[in-house]
């Protein structure tokens, strides 16, 4: 089975943050999920290169746009692997192999008759790259994302005729309701659509920042055609004399933010049909990364504000899989939620540290200790067997639902089971009463229990998850693995402490 899963692509016009860091995070759960599943996974990340956005910043900065974008692309490039993110490829929009596809794609949607030349006259935020109407016009003719004032803007553009897919997109909402997740956002693009849909335009004349429209070289695509396709483009060249549309298309899940709802809900798959070209399964809506401050109020993050959590800084101190951890633990999937130092620092040592990490400390030197390491095949503890069995199933089945928080919970509920499970059997009370069978039980049973979390989280902690399956001699992350097993002679080795206490 083939599983393909994007992020959005990011603008280069500023350097990563922490809201950057979350969308591929989350989608690394998803992919690696899968992949334990035995799946088809295709994971994509990248870059938006072109349009105002990332043209003004370069003047901004007085860089060529080309400079500016290499210049970032790359900081968006090296954070993947430090963040542990399996990307399978990595888009930029600058890609010659993007762009002359963006070019054939557009120029179908032209031949099929669904692009006309007008002139745009209307309010237009150059950091969204957005034309605004209606509500989404703030107070003072500003935009009520960036706080700066719209620009009116009057301009001979190419448009989409957006209008004429009113009826396939109420049709398409209506039969597959889990087009857009969660419910909530379902409804509001819904309601966008049920608003009325006016053409939007599809190529800009001022600029020159983009990719050229083939049939009037004066003109080039407006930034969000250009990126949307991204999704499909990067299939035909990721892998060298390969196609993988074929195998990938369509996406199994694009993840998003909630302010990019718009043109992944309505526009896209609007785009897609004028391509003629199949629709995506799912679009996943994640809320917003807030910064909480002491007093426990949550503030948009914003470089200006000198708020913004640096990931690199984080992973730094603490590694990879904290962070990632932390982001998907502390905010439910889907919704906004406030993060903060001294949250992640709370979760960091009261769950990283104190339960997982002191679990597969206690285990590992546990075996180390009483039975040199040599645990043998015996018939494990069939209660605490039965308790871990049925997780497995219910991971899957909330991860299919793309609940990141949810199914986490539901794998750390094994974690603490576990440790339970030492407090009430005390192993050093069986070794000191000379009880060996039921110690050699009690060690079994804990050693296969932690295997089984360390398969369960692989998607959450893939670094921790690798070293506590490699002390435990059982490297398979197969998926069938995070169902419990009967007892296996393993040899265990002391495992040094996953989340230590930071050098201060
Ligand atoms: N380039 C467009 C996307 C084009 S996709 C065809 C874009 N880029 S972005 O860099 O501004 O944002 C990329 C993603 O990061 C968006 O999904 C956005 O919601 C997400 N985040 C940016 N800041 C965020 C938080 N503070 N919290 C969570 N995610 C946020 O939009």
């Amino acid at each position: 089975m083939a599983f393909y899963i994007t992020t959005p692509i990011y603008y280069v016009n500023a350097a990563p943050h922490l809201g950057h860091a979350y969308t591929a995070i989350a989608a690394d759960v998803l992919a690696r999920h899968h992949r334990q599943r035995g799946e088809d996974v295709f994971f994509l990340t990248g870059t938006d290169e072109h349009g105002e956005p990332v043209a003004l910043a370069a003047e901004r900065e007085g860089v060529s746009p080309q400079e500016l974008a290499d210049r970032n692309a790359e900081r968006f490039r090296a954070l993947m692997p430090r963040l542990d993110v399996s990307n399978d490829f990595f888009i930029r929009t600058t890609d010659e192999g993007h762009k002359v596809r963006v070019q054939e794609i557009l120029q179908r949607v032209h031949d099929n008759g669904h692009v006309y030349k007008g002139t745009y006259e209307g309010w237009y935020c150059p950091r969204c790259a957005d034309f605004k109407s209606g509500n989404e016009i703030g107070p003072d003719d500003t935009c009520p994302i960036h706080g700066i004032p719209l620009l009116w803007e009057q301009e001979e553009n190419w448009f989409f005729r957006l209008s004429s897919f009113q009826d396939d997109l109420e049709r398409l909402f209506r039969e597959q309701p889990d087009f857009v997740m969660p419910r909530q956002r379902y409804n509001e693009a819904l309601s966008f659509i049920t608003g009325g849909l006016n053409d939007i335009s599809l190529s800009r004349a001022k600029l020159t920042w983009g990719v050229t429209v083939p049939w009037d070289p004066e003109h080039v695509f407006y930034v969000w055609f250009d990126a949307l396709l991204n999704y499909v483009t990067a299939l035909g060249y990721a892998r060298e004399g390969e196609d993988l549309t074929e195998k990938f298309w369509p996406a199994t899940y694009h993840l998003i933010g909630k302010d990019i709802l718009k043109f992944h809900t309505v526009f896209w798959p609007a785009l897609l049909l004028a391509a003629g070209l199949e629709l995506p399964r799912h679009v996943f809506v994640h809320g917003f990364l807030l910064m909480r401050d002491a007093s426990g109020r949550d503030f948009k993050m914003s470089k200006s504000l000198g708020n913004v959590l640096d990931p690199f800084a984080i992973i730094d101190t603490f590694g990879p899989d904290a962070l990632r951890y932390y982001c998907l633990r502390e905010v439910s999937f889907g919704q906004d939620g406030g993060v903060s130092t001294a949250g992640f620092a709370a979760r960091y040592e009261g769950e990283l540290a104190n339960e997982l990490g002191n679990l597969a400390s206690r285990t590992t030197s546990m075996a180390a200790r009483y039975l040199d390491g040599a645990v043998p095949a015996v018939d494990l503890d069939e209660e605490l067997m039965a308790e871990l069995r049925p997780i497995a199933g219910e991971v899957a089945e909330l991860l299919d639902r793309a609940d990141l928080t949810g199914a986490l919970d539901s794998a750390w509920q094994a974690v603490r089971r576990l440790n339970r499970y030492v407090e009430e059997q005390a192993p050093w009370n069986l070794a000191k009463s000379g009880d060996d069978e039921a110690l050699a039980r009690v060690l079994a049973t804990l050693v296969e229990g932690l295997r089984v979390v360390a398969v369960l989280l692989h998607p959450w902690i893939p670094g921790s998850s690798a070293r506590i399956l490699d002390a435990l001699g059982a490297t398979s992350l197969d998926y069938a693995g995070a169902v419990p097993a009967a007892g296996t002679a393993r040899t265990v080795q002391r495992l040094a402490p996953l989340f230590p206490k930071p050098e201060a």
